[in-house]
């Protein structure tokens, strides 16, 4: 029986089945963080929530994984500047069910809502182990690129996630911080465009970690989606209409049209 998978933002009603999913499948890249940030963040529908069931269960749904979004404020005090707070981290991701390409999917719905629902950051990140090739991977191909975060965002990261880690100029020891360039964030709103389509079939390959083929059916119910879907289309359009200007404008150096 086909396996359906959910991805949608969470609600206050997910904070208990999030923080206890977290207990029960702790991982040692996975990077702790004190949990009433993550409570606060699942109640803000900042988490994305994703969740399998196949017809047979009835109207019973397992958590397969769940990924949050952290705004990080510029002091710790006040908001002193007034605006929302610059920087948004992608972090307290877990997922269980792999193979599918669940990762990337949750990197791209974190990145839509946060670019839609709240312009305006000074940098979307995530800060992974520095042996975690996994998830490396995964950030790698959605476009991120390794960047040097301001000192004092570091110190909140690191009071946020208990870390207690030797730094140095480039950030903390042990943990690497990648963030992703504007026009990569507009390949992953495409992309995640594409997925939002009746039945998107998510198929997992047989591997040797994961066993034989295996296919599921995807749906998107993500507030960005809802509620701004022409910002997501015009975000995803950006780098479109760069690529053209940069052609009429190499065309009109050698004298082609203009
Ligand atoms: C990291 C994690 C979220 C990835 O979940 P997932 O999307 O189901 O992972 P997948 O199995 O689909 O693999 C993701 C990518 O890593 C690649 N990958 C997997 N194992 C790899 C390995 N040993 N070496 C290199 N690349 C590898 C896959 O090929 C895939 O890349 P692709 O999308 O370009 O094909 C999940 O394993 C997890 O919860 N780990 C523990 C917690 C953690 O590390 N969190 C990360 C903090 S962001």
């Amino acid at each position: 029986m086909m396996l359906r998978i959910e991805v949608r933002n969470s609600y206050s009603t997910d904070v208990d089945p999030v923080l206890a999913f977290l207990d029960a499948h702790r991982h040692p890249n996975h990077i702790d963080r004190h949990r009433d940030l993550i409570a606060a963040q699942v109640e803000a529908r900042r988490f994305i929530i994703m969740q399998g069931h196949r017809d047979s269960d009835g109207p019973k749904r397992s958590l397969l994984g769940v990924a949050g979004l952290f705004p990080h404020q510029r002091t710790l005090t006040s908001a002193e500047y007034g605006a929302e707070p610059p920087w948004r981290e992608l972090g307290s991701t877990r997922i269980i069910l792999n193979g599918f390409g669940l990762h990337k999917l949750a990197i791209a719905a974190r990145v839509a809502d946060d670019l839609a629902l709240n312009p305006g950051a000074e940098a979307q990140f995530s800060v992974l182990r520095d042996h975690d090739i996994v998830a490396t991977a995964t950030h790698i191909t959605a476009g991120f690129t390794p960047w040097t975060p301001p000192p004092d965002l570091a110190n909140y990261w690191a009071r946020d996630c208990n870390v207690v880690a030797a730094s140095d100029a480039h950030g903390l020891v042990g943990f690497q911080f990648l963030a992703l360039p504007r026009v990569a964030a507009t390949q992953l709103i495409n992309y995640l465009l594409r997925c939002n389509v009746p039945d998107f079939m998510l198929i997992r390959p047989a591997s040797r970690r994961h066993g034989a083929a295996q296919a599921a059916k995807l749906t998107l119910t993500l507030d960005c989606m809802r509620t701004h879907r022409k910002e997501l289309e015009l975000l995803s359009q950006v780098d479109v209409i760069h690529g053209r200007l940069q052609s009429v404008q190499a065309l009109g150096e050698r004298g082609g049209i203009i």
